[in-house]
């Protein structure tokens, strides 16, 4: 529901929220293209419908922008999305949790391998998240999640795992747990908005009952999956900014500022100029 960005989120989701020019939801976009990914089933619901005109073609404005001899505008604006991606779109008609969330895809998904990305995750790397975890699939063929460490007094705002490391940078998951206490985590690698499942996941998740939060939780699916089929973490490679809260989205506010080609220096030289 986007509460931590409330008033802006009132009448817009808060995956249309901008990092400097582009809505995080692009930034996803941009992402799972960049792993070789063509379907894009979106989760939307009600107040969400802005995800569906970003990503349509916008007759009127791109009229106008013609019409004007702005070229450079309008290409940007079609090529919001690649012409070969299809988009489908699914409706939550309550907010029952991340689980339920990922289970109304079923339908779309059927019985193939897919991939979860929280747009609110916002993570940069040389080669794109979910394409260093595409690698790891392509080795392993088992459901596989992001993960990185945190400060052990954040765990409760996190999925967190215990595991063993299997080969550098992937662990064996033999335990995950929703936003335990720090005194009760089985460790600090927690789970961030990037996951590879097996379909199996839609069986467990139509069967797990409301967790942590009174929610149904995508981590309590995965525990049930856990104990059929090998699952994998992946410690990526890269710098996550959680825009979810107010703090790490300023923070990749100017990450990203730094480096946009049109501002970055005057940007540059403005934040020097701070006291
Ligand atoms: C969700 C998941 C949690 C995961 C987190 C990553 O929580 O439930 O397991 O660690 O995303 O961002 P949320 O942030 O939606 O509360």
């Amino acid at each position: 529901m986007g509460s931590r960005f409330l008033p802006a989120t009132k009448a817009s989701p808060k995956e249309m929220m901008p990092i400097v020019d582009k809505p995080l939801i692009q930034y996803a976009v941009e992402e799972a293209v960049a792993a070789g990914i063509t379907d894009m089933v979106f989760i939307t619901g009600r107040n969400k419908r802005a995800i569906e005109d970003h990503f349509d073609k916008a007759y009127e404005l791109e009229a106008e922008l013609a019409a004007r001899g702005k070229e450079e505008l309008l290409r940007m604006v079609q090529e919001v999305i690649p012409k070969h991606v299809n988009c489908i779109y699914i409706r939550q008609t309550e907010a029952l949790g991340l689980g339920h969330a990922v289970l109304c895809a079923r339908p779309v998904v059927q019985d193939e391998p897919f991939a979860v990305i929280l747009a609110d995750d916002l993570i940069e790397g040389n080669l794109p998240i979910m394409k260093q975890m595409v690698d790891v699939y392509e080795r392993h063929h088992c459901s596989i999640l992001g993960v990185q460490d945190v400060p052990r007094e954040q765990t409760s705002q996190y999925g967190i795992v215990s595991s063993t490391n299997l080969e550098p940078g992937v662990e064996r998951v033999n335990g995950i747990v929703e936003k335990p206490n720090p005194e009760e985590a089985p460790s600090t690698l927690a789970v961030v908005g990037r996951y590879i499942l097996s379909s199996r996941i839609f069986h467990h998740l139509a069967k797990v009952r409301a967790g942590a939060g009174g929610e149904i939780q995508l981590t309590d699916g995965i525990a049930e999956l856990m104990q059929e089929e090998q699952l994998l973490a992946y410690r990526f490679n890269g710098i996550r900014y959680d825009c979810g809260s107010k703090l790490g989205y300023l923070q990749a506010q100017v990450a990203f500022g730094l480096r946009h080609p049109e501002v970055c220096e005057g940007f540059a030289e403005y934040l020097k100029g701070l006291k």
